[in-house]
């Protein structure tokens, strides 16, 4: 079976786990020091703070912003549900405004109309490798008074008008086993801010600058330098993890190209890094991902239950009408992409969804697409 994804950990991870392990000093230290450093480096901003998975980085943005009771943050329900989860964490209440249908992206034209008096951010999110329209979101923002976080869980490395996700005031990124870069688990604040930054160094330790005198309410969001150390490693090859998915993807679109589906699409200017490559493909998709998976390709819908739909936020009394959400959760599927897919896998993929997709075509229309 080809799975959805696969990290791509070799003998170098290996060895670097191993030396923290030598060392004796296994918990945060030194190798989270230098990731920072240099995640802050690569994304082009002051700050990078690790924390211990990309929930907790959004929680500690949301919480220290003071968002709480009465406030309101705008954001998408075509996301995982951390992104919802970690505003709900603070007291505040997520408002869904809707989606581009061909980038799945955040639709900056819906939130003027979805800001009230009540609002006090906007979170976009940076889905599937493509940064949301920072520029139009951030005038809106600035327009209003209102704060953006960037959820760049899933857009290591992703680039807009040459600036990097997470580049662009708040942000969260995730190190999930599955992300273009990991940590196994782990996630990243990155922010020009230093009072944040500091408040969140404080807030991920127990609250704790000095040993046992708690300044803040903190936790131990912490990540180990043994999860360093792997991103360390994994930040020497992203570059290159990002050019073999782009690789992938470009034949991928080559080989659907005739097909009567929607294919991956984003912006002029913006790069796309393919955390995963979406493919939008009509009613039929449930079947197609399950004659995929009897061809052998296990695919991933991203996400088939939209955040608003989901019984605890429901029961919340939050509501949408959110055309474009619906119809994503309902009709797009993702495709094996990592990079060590091979060749050979990358053959089995292209012809099990055509075949699947050609039958299907044949059964909609009678006629061949
Ligand atoms: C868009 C988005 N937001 C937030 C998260 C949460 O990250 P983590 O799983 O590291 O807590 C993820 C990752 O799964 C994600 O994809």
């Amino acid at each position: 079976m080809i799975p959805p994804a696969r990290p791509d950990l070799g003998p170098e991870e290996v060895a670097a786990v191993t030396e923290v392990l030598n060392s004796g000093m296994i918990a945060q230290g030194r190798k989270v020091a230098e990731l920072e450093e240099r995640w802050a480096a690569f994304c082009g901003v002051k700050h990078a703070i690790a924390v211990s998975n990309g929930t907790v980085a959004l929680m500690s943005i949301f919480a220290g912003l003071g968002l709480g009771p009465g406030d309101d943050v705008i954001t998408v329900s075509h996301t995982f549900n951390a992104t919802v989860s970690s505003i709900l964490f603070t007291g505040a209440t997520p408002v869904f405004v809707d989606i581009e249908a061909d980038t799945y992206l955040m639709d900056a034209g819906r939130l003027e109309a979805a800001i009230t008096p009540r609002t006090r951010a906007i979170c976009p999110v940076s889905l599937f490798g493509i940064v949301a329209d920072m520029d139009a979101i951030q005038a809106i923002a600035d327009r209003h008074g209102l704060t953006v976080v960037e959820d760049a869980c899933q857009a290591h490395g992703a680039l807009y008008r040459g600036r990097r996700a997470g580049s662009f005031g708040y942000a969260a990124f995730s190190l999930y086993a599955t992300k273009n870069m990991t940590t196994a688990e782990g996630g990243f604040v990155t922010t020009n801010d230093d009072r944040l930054a500091d408040w969140i160094r404080l807030y991920r330790n127990q609250g704790m600058r000095e040993r046992y005198h708690h300044e803040i309410l903190g936790y131990n969001f912490r990540m180990t330098d043994l999860a360093a150390a792997i991103g360390l490693v994994q930040l020497d090859k992203l570059e290159r993890s990002t050019a073999l998915r782009q690789a992938i993807a470009r034949r991928y679109d080559d080989a659907f190209a005739d097909l009567p589906i929607q294919l991956p699409t984003w912006p002029e200017g913006r790069t796309h890094v393919f955390h995963q490559y979406t493919l939008g493909v009509g009613p039929a998709r449930d079947e197609i991902v399950a004659e995929m998976k009897e061809a052998g390709v296990i695919c991933g819908i991203y996400y088939p239950i939209p955040c608003h739909r989901q019984a605890y936020v429901m029961e919340l009394g939050i509501e949408a009408d959110l055309p474009n959400t619906d119809a994503a959760a309902a009709s797009s599927m993702s495709l094996p992409m990592y990079p060590g897919l091979t060749e050979a896998e990358q053959s089995q993929v292209i012809d099990a969804l055509r075949a699947s997709v050609l039958r299907h075509a044949v059964g909609a229309t009678g006629t061949r697409a």
